[in-house]
């Protein structure tokens, strides 16, 4: 059975990026994932303090929820990540999490020496975000972050899920084909981590 991680990045806990990963959630269920549902807000995490005392064991030397949470996202097999576009990036809980993580980078490209651009990952993970604007360029920075937390996390991105004009609270309800689309993408992303994706 396919283990995940499901993280909620947006201080609105029903927000647009929340009910859509909500969705993917129930999605990944009916597939048959196992799930732990995590929201950033109710977590106390310190930013990166860049101390690098992760040199030594690639453990985060802070001592606050990220722990239970690093332990968390070294033994899922995927993680469906939903953030909202704060200037043109992730939300700050999300910066947050992906800047502590930091250790997991060191731990793979210090300790364990693993080389720079390898293209294989032994994981997936799912991107769901939702911004107000409109613009072709909205997800182009965001992308470029999320690609490389999940980099870091031994994760390629399966897919991403990425819904413009979106900007008050509740906004996605007025589209339950993106609900729908979360819904059978959640699913579908557990059908590729198990090898059974034939679509
Ligand atoms: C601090 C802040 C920064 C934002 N920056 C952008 C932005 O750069 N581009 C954009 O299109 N929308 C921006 N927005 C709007 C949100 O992306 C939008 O409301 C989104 O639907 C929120 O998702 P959520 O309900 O999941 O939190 C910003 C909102 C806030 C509060």
């Amino acid at each position: 059975m396919a283990n995940l991680l499901a993280i909620y990045g947006s201080p609105r806990r029903k927000g647009n990026t929340a009910l859509l990963l909500k969705r993917a959630v129930e999605g990944a269920r009916e597939a048959g994932a196992s799930i732990e549902e995590i929201v950033l807000r109710d977590l106390k995490m310190s930013p990166c303090l860049e101390i690098y005392g992760c040199k030594e064991t690639g453990r985060c030397a802070i001592k606050d929820d990220f722990q239970a949470l690093y332990d968390k996202l070294l033994a899922c097999d995927g993680v469906m990540l939903a953030s909202p576009i704060f200037f043109y990036t992730v939300s700050a809980h999300t910066k947050i999490l992906m800047d502590r993580c930091q250790s997991l980078w060191v731990r793979r490209y210090w300790l364990e020496k693993t080389p720079f651009g390898k293209k294989e990952f032994k994981r997936k993970g799912l991107f769901i975000s939702a911004g107000a604007t409109r613009g072709k360029r909205l997800f182009d920075g965001v992308l470029l972050t999320v690609r490389y937390f999940f980099d870091a996390l031994d994760m390629e991105i399966w897919n991403s899920l990425l819904y413009r004009e979106m900007d008050f609270e509740g906004d996605v309800l007025k589209h339950p084909e993106y609900l729908e689309e979360a819904y059978v993408t959640g699913k579908r992303f557990i059908q590729a981590l198990t090898g059974h994706d034939h679509a």
